[in-house]
């Protein structure tokens, strides 16, 4: 199937490794032009260089995306350099090691509003084109009550990103924008949060294997295999979904 990415041009957030490097490779792969970005620079430059290697058109530099001037800044060289915007892949999390309401508001920065940002920055570029959508990667921790490894604000943060995300679609409708979200379950990738789980608590790493009804952690690329159809013009009758790639463990019917 052709999933019509060609010559489509995509920023990807945090995309120096895991989820985001996934999508990026993915998009790439489909002949999509890409800009991304990520705090730490080696990796990013690793990334960037690697793409570069394989014929890729590929924009990226070291930005924070909650930090709110910086992270403009970034997004307009970044549309300027693409030359538009059909695509935008929100996907970064950054987890936040404080305490109490601190820790909460570093979350809806970090976790919410940042997703907001680059909406906003976004909008009048995907207005101009055809085909035009929005992906956020979302999380199954919005819905989960137990068995959780992360704190009670990233869920909370991933469900009002949800409860964004599906309101949006709804508005953008009229202007022929798309939007969908994707729920990753436990998800294992190089340098993850989960691979650090295996080596340091092999016990809750087994928990989550088990909450999978094929007894694994997914991977980056089964996520990004589903973010990358589902911002293509190959799923323009879809929008205000949120997709899960679980392996099924969320033991709901999804209606
Ligand atoms: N992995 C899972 O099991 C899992 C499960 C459910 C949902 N998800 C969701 O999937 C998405 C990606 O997860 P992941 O596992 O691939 O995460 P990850 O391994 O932590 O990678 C996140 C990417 O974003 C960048 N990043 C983090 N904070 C940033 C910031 N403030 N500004 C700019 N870039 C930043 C990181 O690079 P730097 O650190 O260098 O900035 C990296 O490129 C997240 O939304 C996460 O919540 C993941």
């Amino acid at each position: 199937m052709d999933l019509g990415l060609r010559n489509k041009r995509a920023i990807v957030t945090g995309g120096s490794r895991g989820i985001g490097f996934a999508i990026s490779q993915t998009l790439i792969n489909e002949g999509a032009a890409i800009a991304t970005c990520a705090r730490g620079e080696e990796a990013l430059q690793s990334a960037i260089n690697k793409w570069r290697a394989e014929g890729a058109t590929v924009y990226g530099n070291s930005v924070d995306v909650s930090n709110s001037q910086a992270f403009e800044q970034w997004f307009h060289t970044a549309i300027a350099d693409l030359g538009g915007l059909d695509l935008l892949v929100s996907n970064v999390t950054s987890m936040n090691t404080f305490h109490g309401l601190e820790r909460w508001k570093q979350a809806f920065e970090a976790d919410l509003l940042q997703h907001i940002r680059a909406t906003e920055l976004a909008l009048p570029h995907l207005l101009q084109g055809k085909d035009t959508s929005i992906v956020y990667i979302a999380s199954i921790a919005s819905i989960m009550t137990a068995n959780m490894p992360t704190e009670t604000e990233y869920g909370a943060m991933k469900a009002a990103l949800i409860s964004y995300a599906t309101q949006l679609a709804n508005k953008l409708g009229k202007d022929n924008i798309r939007v969908n979200l994707v729920s990753p379950g436990p998800i294992y990738h190089e340098n993850g949060f989960w691979q650090s789980v295996e080596k340091h608590q092999p016990e809750l790493f087994k928990r989550a294997e088990a909450i999978s009804v094929f007894n694994r952690l997914g991977t980056a690329q089964e996520v990004a295999n589903a973010a990358v159809f589902l911002a293509s013009p190959a799923a323009s009758n879809i929008t205000g979904v949120n997709l899960r790639v679980d392996g099924g463990a969320i033991k709901t019917v999804n209606f």
